[in-house]
C-alpha cells in the first residue's frame, strides 16, 4: 500500500489524472457517495484498493464509465431492458451488472460472469472520466463495513495517509448509494436498494423482482454495512426507544421533529416537511457527526418506506446490525 505523509485534499483534475495514470488511487465524487478509484485496467492499483479498504478480495467493484458509448470496452452484451435504464437513468445512481468483456481484469469482478457499471452523474468526475481515457473502478471511499463519506472531509477523515489525493467535488447531492439491478435471461432484479426508487425502476422497465435475500446475494448486501463506532437502534417508535434507553447517553438522528425527550443538541433533524431527498442527502454525513461525539448509544427514526424511505431504512438496518 502506498502511504503518505498526508492526503491531500483539492480540485485539481490534472493531478488526479496523472496520479490515477501512474496507478495511484484518487477518491472521487459522484452524486451518491465518494469511490476509492482506480484505473480499471491497472491490477494493482485495483488490488491496492481491496487493500486500503480491507475489503475481502470476494467482493466486486463498480466500473465508473463516462458514456454509454465507452462500454463498449467494459461489457460484453447489453440486454434491451438496460439499454432502456440506461436511456432513463445515466448519468446518475444506477449501477448495472452485464455480462463483462474479456478486458475487464477478473480482480474487479471477483471471478464473476457480470461487471457492475454505471455513469455516474457529477461534472468533475466525467471531465476527470474524459481526462484519463480509461474507466475507473470505485467503491465507496470508507474502511470495510463503516459509514460511507459524503463528503471530502470524511475521506480525509478515514483515509488520510493512505491515498495521496481527494479530488473535491463538495457535498454529494444524493447520498446514498446507486440502486444496483442485474438480469437473468434478460429480466431485471433488484440487487440493491438505493438512490433510485423501486417505483421509479418499474415505471421504466415493469415489474422487477428482489434478488436481495437473508442471505445476501449481491456481496455487499452483507448484513453489517455503513455502520458507526457506536452501537445504533433503528427506531420505529422514536420516544418508545429514548425511554427504553435512558440510561444511555443518547444521541438521536430524526427525520422530522426535535423529540421533546432530549436536548436539541444531541438530535440531527434530517429534512424538513418529510422530504427525504434532503433526508438522505445528510443522512451519512449525521451518522459521521454523531460517531464523533462520544455518545454511547445513536438512536436513528426510521422512514415511512415508500420510495426512497426503503432504501434509507435499509441503511439504518445495516449500520444497526452486528
Ligand atoms: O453509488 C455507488 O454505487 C458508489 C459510487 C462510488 O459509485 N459505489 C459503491 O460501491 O457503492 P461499493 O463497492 O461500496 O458497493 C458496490 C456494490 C457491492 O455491494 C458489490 O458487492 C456489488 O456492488 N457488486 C459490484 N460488482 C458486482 C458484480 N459483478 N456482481 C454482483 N454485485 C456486484
Ligand atoms: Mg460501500
Amino acid at each position: 500500500m502506498t502511504t503518505v505523509q498526508e492526503t491531500l485534499v483539492g480540485k485539481d483534475i490534472s493531478l488526479a489524472a496523472q496520479l490515477l495514470g501512474a496507478g495511484k488511487l484518487v477518491a472521487i465524487p459522484t452524486e451518491t457517495v465518494y469511490g476509492l478509484a482506480a484505473n480499471m485496467f491497472c491490477e494493482e492499483a485495483v488490488n491496492q484498493i481491496f487493500t486500503v479498504k480491507q475489503r475481502p478480495a470476494t467482493n466486486p467493484l463498480i466500473v465508473h464509465a463516462h458514456s454509454v458509448e465507452s462500454l463498449t470496452e467494459i461489457v460484453a452484451e447489453i440486454p434491451p431492458k438496460a439499454a432502456l435504464l440506461m436511456q432513463a437513468f445515466w448519468p446518475g445512481p444506477l449501477t448495472l451488472l452485464l455480462p463483462k468483456s474479456k478486458q475487464v481484469p477478473n480482480a474487479v469482478t471477483a471471478g464473476l460472469p457480470n461487471v457492475a457499471v454505471r455513469v455516474p452523474k457529477h461534472a468533475l468526475t466525467l471531465a476527470l472520466l474524459k481526462k484519463v481515457g480509461f474507466p475507473l473502478v470505485a467503491p465507496s471511499a470508507n474502511p470495510y463495513t463503516y459509514i460511507s463519506p459524503t463528503n471530502a472531509g470524511h475521506v480525509k477523515k478515514m483515509l488520510n495517509g493512505k491515498i495521496p489525493y481527494v479530488l473535491d467535488g463538495g457535498p454529494c447531492n444524493m447520498g446514498i448509494e446507486s440502486t444496483i439491478i442485474g438480469f437473468s435471461d434478460g429480466m431485471p432484479a433488484l440487487y440493491r436498494m438505493g438512490a433510485i426508487s423501486i417505483e421509479d425502476i418499474e415505471k421504466v422497465i415493469g415489474k422487477i423482482t428482489l434478488a436481495i435475500t437473508e442471505k445476501a446475494i449481491a456481496p455487499g448486501m452483507h448484513l453489517k454495512h455503513y455502520s458507526p463506532i457506536t452501537p445504533l437502534v433503528a427506531s420505529d417508535n422514536l420516544e418508545q426507544d429514548i425511554i427504553k434507553h435512558r440510561n444511555h447517553n443518547i444521541g438521536v438522528i430524526t427525520y422530522n421533529n426535535y423529540t421533546q425527550l432530549l436536548p436539541s443538541e444531541k438530535q440531527l433533524v434530517l429534512c424538513e416537511n418529510d422530504d427525504f431527498k434532503t433526508a438522505a442527502a445528510n443522512l451519512y454525513a449525521a451518522m459521521h457527526t454523531m460517531d464523533g461525539k462520544g455518545y454511547d448509544l445513536i438512536i436513528a427514526h426510521k422512514f415511512p418506506e415508500p420510495g426512497i424511505g426503503l432504501s434509507l431504512n435499509d441503511r439504518l438496518n445495516r449500520a444497526r446490525a452486528t
